[in-house]
């Protein structure tokens, strides 16, 4: 059978194929993504009708996986419900802010929902839900009063450094479309040590007065310095008083509080917030995402994209960031740039000046990709999912090449792909 009387086969039952493609698309992965394109691409010139449809699950599935941000009329509705159920003032950009007595230092920095950026974070689903329920309930609070309920107010955003709980937090106090009163509790607290719990109890008071999000960041900071034998008078006042005003402001706002410790956390601090989130290091569908958001200007080919999703496994979002830029800068400085695309050698020296000084971010199969022999990269990229045909298109030979390299080496998927079952 001719390969286009084969595709001609598989579409007479298209109903099935476009079950499958909704089944296969819904796990959102890349490779069923380029796979489903793969398709369209085949029917593309038998059968426009049905290469439409797949184009359109293709975009729709593509339009979802972004946390959707609020609508204009959504946000208004909310921070009207929000202004009836919130007591206090309107905090505005002439409002004096808390400072500390002696040094007279702001201990709050204010961001408003004009001056914050409003493109959401990429979040792995299971977050998508979560953050997209709390908003749910931060902005139906007038439903919630209705049953006596008495909403979550208090969240705190936990994970490892870099995947986004700063960026998050400020991403709902702006969805909620409330000032974020924003303290960084490592300063507060490393710089006026003697003075925190007077500092504590006036950024609360502050916060408590104005109709905001108080956003506590880096909040570990009082847990580790607890560690501090001399201090330990005074970190006990200083926890004391953090339990204390987080009682307090029940009723009165919206509190949010990220770290990267966690396991720092006292009990007692943990148990005050009612939704506690676990921000983790992006999946591979997350990791595309990234990708698409961070790499652009640059033009990158389909098989690039799907090596640097593997790539960068183990990765956090702020390292995809850095990565972007050492690759955006390598280029733009050795790269010759003509029709705009990035040449896959040129691609991989910026990818291995990266992984060099980067070394430690990765697992040795990652690095061996880019700076070991061509056997090493040849696995990598079979293992990232691509067939010989597209490795040997990656990588500008032949693909008889290809396979022999491929013989010499065999397939080995990182730790984490075999625990995936990837491989
Ligand atoms: N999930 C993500 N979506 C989009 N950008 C991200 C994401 N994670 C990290 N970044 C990028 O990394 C930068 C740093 O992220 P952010 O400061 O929010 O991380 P964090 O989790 O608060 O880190 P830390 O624990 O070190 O405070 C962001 O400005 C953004 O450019
Ligand atoms: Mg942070």
């Amino acid at each position: 059978m001719t390969r286009n009387l084969q595709v001609h086969a598989a579409m007479e039952h298209f109903d099935i194929v476009l079950a499958l493609v909704r089944a296969a698309l819904e796990s959102r992965s890349p490779r069923a993504s380029h796979q489903v394109e793969r398709l369209r691409d085949a029917i593309a010139a038998t059968n426009k009708d049905q290469a439409a449809k797949l184009s359109r699950l293709l975009s729709a599935t593509e339009r979802k996986q972004d946390l959707e941000p609020l609508s204009i009329d959504e946000m208004r509705a909310s921070a009207k419900l929000a202004r009836g159920y919130l007591p206090g003032e309107i905090l505005t950009k002439n409002t004096a802010v808390p400072r500390d007595k002696e040094t007279s230092a702001p201990l709050v920095r204010i961001r408003f929902p004009d001056e914050a950026r409003t493109v959401a974070p990429v979040l792995v689903p299971a977050m998508q839900e979560a953050i997209a329920d709390l908003l749910h309930e931060w902005n139906r609070l007038d439903q919630l009063q209705r049953y006596g309920a008495i909403p979550n107010t208090r969240c705190l955003l936990y994970g490892p450094p870099g995947v986004g709980k700063t960026e998050l937090a400020r991403y709902i106090a702006r969805q909620v479309d409330l000032p974020c009163v924003e303290v960084r509790l490592d300063g507060l607290v490393s710089s006026f040590l003697g003075t925190t719990a007077r500092n504590i109890g006036a950024l609360f008071e502050f916060a408590n007065r104005y109709r905001c999000v108080l956003f506590l960041d880096e909040f570990d900071a009082i847990a580790k310095a607890r560690d501090d034998i001399h201090e330990l008078g005074e970190i006990k006042r200083v926890v004391n008083t953090l339990l204390q005003c987080l009682d307090d402001r029940e009723g009165k706002g919206f509190t949010l509080a990220a770290t990267n410790h966690e396991h720092l956390l006292d009990s007692a601090v943990w148990r005050r917030f009612d939704a506690r989130i676990e921000v983790p290091k992006p999946d591979e569908d997350a990791r595309a995402r990234l990708i698409t958001r961070f790499f652009p200007p640059l033009d990158l080919s389909k098989e690039a994209i799907v090596f640097l999703i593997w790539l960068t496994q183990g990765l956090s979002g702020a390292d995809i960031a850095g990565m972007a830029r050492t690759v955006k800068r390598h280029l733009a400085l050795h790269s010759d740039g003509a029709d705009g695309a990035v040449r896959p050698d040129e691609l991989l020296a910026a990818l291995r000046r990266f992984v060099v000084l980067n070394t430690r971010q990765f697992a040795p199969d990652q690095v061996g990709a880019v700076t070991g022999p061509r056997t090493a990269l040849t696995a990598a990229l079979e293992v990232a999912g691509l067939n010989q045909i597209q490795c040997a298109e990656f990588l500008g030979v032949s693909q008889s090449t290809v396979s022999r390299s491929s013989r010499k080496s065999p397939r080995q998927g990182t730790k984490q792909e075999k625990a995936n079952g990837h491989e």
